[in-house]
């Protein structure tokens, strides 16, 4: 029987809504970016997002129904995240999102953040469900963590995290330094891409140790050395660096940050005898990553799951998924249940 329901996901600055069917089909996913707002400042200004959050929420909520070619009356569940992310952004989309699941008298499921980016795993080509065991890198700009999934993913087992910085955090204050604007991971992906030369040495970071965590600060200062060596400027009087200058950096950095999360992610494998890994976050959308997962999972066997880029990055339709999948185990929530700006992972072992 066809089942809809409607996602809703506004954790950070992207107004997101979509409506999948049977947790798996994507009818629709809207969304709508504020980065060039945000973008003046650098990065996500709170305020800024919640207000532009409740101005998005009813116009793409239409735009997500029209595009699915259902009504309002055909939603079967509502599904919205409720941490972790920025607080007010959270409420206007989970206020929203309840206050439709009570007018439409249909269950609603609060959806931890992290939680819906693995279930893109499940969107299109993936099914529906998750595998039974996988290692999953979460990394995201809020978060990189490992985890070794079980029970499709219903239980999980945290291998590593990073202990400053996420992956895509990096990317964008490396981003913040060259001058190319916010988010900082799409422009670092394009310019680097255009480098064909030798990538300048930069450390990966905690490589060498025994352990899956992962660390991402000292990159950033590494690269305002490397800056100043190219240059012989410091990085706050630099004008203007040439194209060449800023796409060596773009790639080396890159490539630093691409070789600890493949290293990390092989290295899950190995420790749980694991078959399958699972890649997902902002920073999954990444071409280097892509291409260079694809050659170590391909090189030893092991069955690699990507979502598809738009998927990737927020958006509502994994909410959906994940809202799906705990609905379908009795799990939807009563509508007193509040936001979590500082919601953890934190699955059953
Ligand atoms: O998952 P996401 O959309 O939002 C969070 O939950 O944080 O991830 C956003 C992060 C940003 O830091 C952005 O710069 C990074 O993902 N990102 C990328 C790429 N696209 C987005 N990082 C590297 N390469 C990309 N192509
Ligand atoms: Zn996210």
């Amino acid at each position: 029987m066809q089942h809809l329901t409607l996602g809703i996901e506004t954790s950070c600055d992207d107004t997101c809504a979509a409506v999948v069917q049977n947790g798996q089909e994507v009818l629709s996913s809207a969304v709508s970016s504020q980065a060039e707002i945000h973008s003046l400042y650098g990065g996500v200004v709170p305020e800024l997002a919640s207000r532009n959050h409740s101005r998005n929420f009813v116009p793409l909520i239409d735009a997500a129904l029209d595009e699915a070619g259902v009504n309002l009356c055909d939603i079967d569940l509502v599904a919205a995240t409720r941490g972790p992310g920025l607080t007010g952004s959270l409420l206007v989309g989970m206020m929203g999102a309840k206050g439709l699941a009570w007018g439409l008298g249909v269950p609603f499921c609060g959806v931890n953040h992290l939680l819906a980016h693995i279930w893109a795993a499940a969107l299109d080509e993936g099914g529906g469900s998750l595998p039974e065991t996988a290692v999953c890198l979460i990394a995201s700009g809020g978060h990189t963590e490992l985890v070794y999934l079980k029970e499709h993913g219903t239980r999980g087992m945290l291998l590593g995290q990073t202990r400053d910085d996420a992956a895509g955090e990096a990317f964008d204050k490396v981003a913040r330094v060259l001058g190319l604007g916010y988010p900082g991971g799409p422009a670092i992906d394009n310019l680097a891409s255009d480098y064909d030369g030798i990538t300048a040495d930069l450390p990966r970071p905690m490589l060498q140790e025994q352990t899956y965590d992962m660390s991402f600060s000292g990159l950033k200062t590494a690269v305002m050395v490397l800056i100043e060596d190219i240059s012989g400027k410091k990085p706050e009087n630099l004008t203007r660096l040439s194209k060449e200058d800023s796409r060596l950096i773009a790639a080396s950095f890159q490539e630093a940050v691409v070789d600890v999360l493949v290293a990390r992610c092989i290295a899950g494998l190995q420790e749980t005898d694991s078959d399958i890994l699972v890649v997902v976050g902002g920073v999954a959308a990444n071409s280097l990553l892509r291409h260079r997962l694809q050659t170590a999972c391909g090189e030893r066997n092991i069955g690699l799951i990507i979502p598809r880029v738009r998927y990737c990055t927020d958006n509502a339709a994994m909410v959906a998924a994940a809202g799906y999948a705990q609905a379908d185990i009795g799990c939807t929530d009563s509508l007193d249940v509040d936001v979590d700006a500082s919601l953890g992972l934190s699955l059953p072992e």
